[in-house]
């Protein structure tokens, strides 16, 4: 008999059976999730993708079944004819699927026994990240993995489904190829064919998807994986996956009609939200200004004001310096937190000094007027400005930072982030997108004293802007558009450079010559003056996507194998030393200092 279960198929899945299937004969496959002895008879929670079903073993029935039952232990893996039976009216459990019927065994066999896992497969069993990580196919079985990694498959079928319907043809890019700058450094690959020359693994396919539109395909997309050795946060992983599109004969307004209809119909299938089109749209200068971060979180107001004209010349030292030297001071008005103790302004001087804030200045608005140390400095006068401009009234608290334009709107704006879940302000069940646009084509690295691009380097100047390629380069805004959702950037995209002029042009304002440019992107100078179509695209974070679908707070936790903060694997040991044999092979020799 226990052959023939082994040559049988599973008959139907843990998670079906129910009243109308009693008194009929089931073949179930799965894994056992728990083990009771009760006096007796064994019950056995069987567990397979789709749910738990109890299998019942009864020596009044079967003694010899119950007798190899009593070996069952977690983990291990079973084959069972049964009988579905109703259960007992004390013995049903309404809180499982499968909760009104057991399955009482007639024919077992035990496909595999296991070692007691070494965390238990359950909801809620907390166990450390690097265990659960080292023994990923375990901490994979439990509840809240697989329906994160099964919503993942989800939005992917929804992505490919739309996308095809739409024309947009999927087509694979190399990953051996040559570097892309997106902004980080590469994973580089040495070839062993072509000694001391290496391949780069690539940031994203921006270029091959921009060959395509060359090419004439018009719409393209892939899901597809993204390498970038940058350093890691719970939103960054080493590798990702990017829902990547590029459109031929496009704007802005088109691209962004197609993203959007993507998220409306993924929300709609995955979550069964039905999301109001289109979504708000703001520049990068008016992010800046009002949440001070290009990637705002519009669920909550808090915004932030610019008070530098104001308090310049109120005759406290720690602002008025920092305007004369070209900073800003900007504050954020916390209303009817006046509260806030000693300890909690220290924890939030604290927090916005990971940002290089040198202080977080405060007011408290009482009855009887200001409480702060810094009133003394102010008039009259200049406290009432003040108070117009940031609509204080008693009971508020307005916190200051003084310092350059970036550092004051990165600190203040990663603290009202704080602020905003100190205060319990934030709501994983509200959805808040913005698309946020116009950023910066350029921006100036002090540390490498020269232009970087602020998306990539093929993105499109606006219109109007062209002239001050060569006057006013910090000012020239591009056609670029981020979305975000939630507060965390879920994708970005422009409308690309279609004329090698240009494109040569914008590669001269980021410091690179004619011949360096001809080295590195030689080919796509040489497409672009083949009939290159005007052209654009955008690629979504799909991880970033899918933690946010699944209100997960790391994309770890949607990724089937994910690397740690370090970049490795602990499931495997990635990345790991290899043999000298192979390195010779490679060419290459490792600095004896690192050879152990
Ligand atoms: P960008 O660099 O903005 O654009 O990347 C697109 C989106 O990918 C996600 N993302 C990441 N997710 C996880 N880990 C990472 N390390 C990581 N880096 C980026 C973000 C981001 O919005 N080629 C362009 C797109 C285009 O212009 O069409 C690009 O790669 O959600
Ligand atoms: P100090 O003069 O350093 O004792 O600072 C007086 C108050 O101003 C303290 O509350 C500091 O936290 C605050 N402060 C100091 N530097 C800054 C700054 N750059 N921006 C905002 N507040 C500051």
């Amino acid at each position: 008999m226990n052959d023939l279960l082994g040559s049988m198929k599973k008959s139907c899945t843990c998670g079906e059976l129910e009243k109308k299937h009693v008194n009929k004969q089931v073949i179930l496959m799965g894994w056992v999730q728990k083990r009771r002895d009760h006096g007796g008879v064994i019950f056995i929670d069987l567990r397979d993708r789709k749910g738990i079903t109890q299998i019942v073993f009864n020596p009044e029935i079967n003694k010899k079944i119950h007798t190899k039952a009593q070996s069952i232990r977690n983990e291990y893996v079973l084959g069972v004819i049964g009988k579905v039976v109703q259960r007992p009216d004390n013995m049903i459990n309404s809180n499982m699927a499968t909760g009104d019927i057991e399955v009482l065994v007639n024919e077992l066999k035990i496909l595999n026994t296991a070692e007691t896992p070494v965390f238990q497969i359950e909801k809620n069993v907390e166990t450390s990240e690097s265990v659960r990580l080292k023994y990923r196919h375990l901490d994979l079985r439990r509840p809240r993995l697989q329906k994160n990694i099964l919503t993942r498959h989800k939005v992917s079928m929804v992505v490919r489904d739309y996308l095809n319907k739409n024309g947009f043809v999927d087509i694979e890019t190399p990953f051996l190829t040559k570097s892309t700058p997106e902004g980080a450094r590469d994973y580089l690959v040495p070839s062993r064919i072509n000694q001391g020359a290496f391949y780069a693994l690539p940031q994203s396919p921006q270029l091959f998807k921009q060959l395509l539109m060359i090419s004439g395909f018009e719409k393209y997309y892939q899901i597809v994986r993204c390498f970038r050795d940058e350093d890691l946060r719970a939103d960054r992983q080493p590798e990702f996956t990017q829902i990547d599109m590029e459109m031929s004969f496009v704007n802005e307004d088109e691209i962004i009609e197609i993203a959007e209809g993507l998220i409306k119909q993924i929300f709609k299938k995955v979550l069964d939200i039905n999301l109001e089109l289109p979504f708000k749209r703001i520049t990068y200068d008016e992010s800046i200004a009002r949440f001070g971060l290009d990637r705002p979180d519009m669920r909550f107001a808090l915004e932030l004001c610019d008070v530098s004209n104001i308090v310049k010349d109120a005759g406290l030292n720690v602002f008025s310096n920092v305007v004369k030297k070209g900073g800003i001071v900007k504050a954020i008005n916390v209303k009817g937190h006046s509260t806030f103790t000693r300890k909690e302004i220290d924890e939030f001087t604290e927090f916005v000094s990971i940002y290089k804030a040198k202080g977080l200045a405060w007011i408290k608005v009482k009855q009887d007027g200001w409480q702060a140390p810094i009133a003394k400095f102010f008039t009259d006068e200049k406290k009432q400005a003040l108070s117009n401009c940031l609509n204080m009234e008693v009971g508020d608290i307005v916190f200051f930072v003084a310092a350059s334009a970036q550092i004051a709107n990165e600190a203040l704006g990663q603290l009202r982030n704080q602020l905003a879940r100190h205060l319990n302000l934030v709501n994983k069940n509200v959805y808040k997108f913005v698309w946020v646009t116009h950023f910066p084509l350029l921006e100036y690295d002090k540390v490498e004293k020269r232009y970087q691009a602020f998306h990539h380097p093929f993105t499109s100047p606006l219109e109007e802007d062209l002239e001050k390629l060569e006057t006013a380069l910090l000012e020239v805004k591009a056609k670029t558009y981020d979305i975000v959702l939630n507060g965390t950037e879920i994708g970005g995209g422009s409308i690309r450079i279609h004329s090698k002029g240009l494109q040569e042009k914008v590669l001269n304002a980021l410091g690179i010559d004619k011949q360096e440019a001809q080295n590195k992107f030689g080919f796509l100078l040489d497409a672009l003056s083949s009939g290159a179509p005007p052209h654009g695209g955008i690629a979504f974070g799909f991880d970033r996507l899918v933690m946010l679908l699944c209100q997960e707070d790391s994309i770890r936790d949607v990724i089937a194998f994910p690397k740690t903060q370090k970049a490795a694997c602990s499931l495997t040991d990635a990345p790991s030393k290899i043999s000298s044999r192979k390195l010779q092979e490679l060419g290459i020799k490792v600095s004896e200092l690192l050879e152990e």
